[in-house]
């Protein structure tokens, strides 16, 4: 007979499970608090720490989705640092486009940014504060959302990577801004903040996929006045067609709800405008 309980057991598992997951090179950035979470997930189902690193592995694949891209987030805050420091605009402006390049999601918007924000503030009003959920390196288009940044500006970013979240902040500071990025897993806790506007840019699918039906309450829960959700309106392999899908899609997860919606079609994104909170 053993002389550890199974809680100790488990207990144990999930801890050596987390460790090792955090301290891959492929998975060590992301937030503990969600490692350990699926780490007690898999512990439910695995006994073995092999196979429960694996499980863990496996869900960190769809939900950080590593091969969207990262860049070198140590250089570039250096590189900022030192445009800042030099007063050097079209440098910031650069390091900036830089920056949404490295992931796919920001690099597929960059041709069509300008137009995107300002026809969406054009439904909402610009702003004063806003939250961007499962940001990845979105809070870089800040530039292209305001054409002046004022210091009272209230910009909430949530994310599960580490160190996407210190850069982002180290930015928003040499912007003038306060540091609202935070590494919160949104899955397991809702974004509590109030705000005007909150972005919820080309994740709904795969959040569904990772979380099930998570994302009605999700939007119900926000604390805003306009919900902003989007899609691909084509497919990243074949380039299929998916407005059809998605629209579908967003109107089944608010389904009942009554909000009035706008939707504004950009070239390779769908966007569903929703005022949750009518004047
Ligand atoms: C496809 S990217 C988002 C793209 C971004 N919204 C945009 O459109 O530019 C997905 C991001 O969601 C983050 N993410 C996934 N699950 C999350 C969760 N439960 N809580 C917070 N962030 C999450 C990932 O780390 C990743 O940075």
């Amino acid at each position: 007979m053993g002389i550890f309980t199974l809680a100790e057991q488990q207990e144990a598992l999930v801890t050596a499970v987390t460790n090792a997951i955090k301290q891959s090179r492929k998975y060590g950035d992301t937030s503990e608090e969600t490692i350990r979470q699926l780490a007690e997930e898999a512990a439910r189902q695995h006994k073995k720490p092999k196979a429960a690193i694996k499980a863990v592995r496996a869900r960190l694949h769809s939900i950080m989705a590593p091969y969207l891209g990262d860049p070198d987030y140590a250089a570039l805050a250096q590189e900022f640092s030192a445009a800042f420091a030099a007063h050097d605009e079209a440098r910031i402006n650069q390091l900036c486009l830089q920056s949404l390049e490295a992931h796919l999601s920001t690099r597929e918007r960059l041709p069509i940014m300008t137009d995107f924000y300002r026809e969406i503030f054009a439904v909402t009003g610009q702003p004063q504060s806003i939250l961007d959920i499962a940001c990845a390196l979105n809070p870089l288009a800040l530039r292209w959302m305001f054409s002046e940044i004022s210091n009272q500006l209230k910009f909430y970013a949530y994310d599960i990577h580490e160190p996407r979240i210190e850069f982002i902040n180290h930015y928003f500071q040499l912007e003038g801004l306060a540091p609202l990025a935070r590494v919160q897993d949104v899955a397991m806790n809702f974004p509590q903040e109030q705000a005007d506007v909150a972005l919820f840019l080309k994740e709904m699918p795969r959040f569904t996929r990772n979380y099930g039906d998570l994302g009605r309450p999700l939007l119900q829960a926000l604390n805003v006045h306009w919900l902003v959700i989007s899609y691909p309106s084509v497919s990243t392999h074949g380039g299929r067609n998916l407005t059809g899908r998605y629209r579908e899609f967003m109107h089944q997860i608010i389904d009942g709800f009554e909000w009035p919606i706008t939707e504004l079609l950009f070239e390779g994104e769908l966007v569903f405008i929703i005022e949750k909170a009518v004047k």
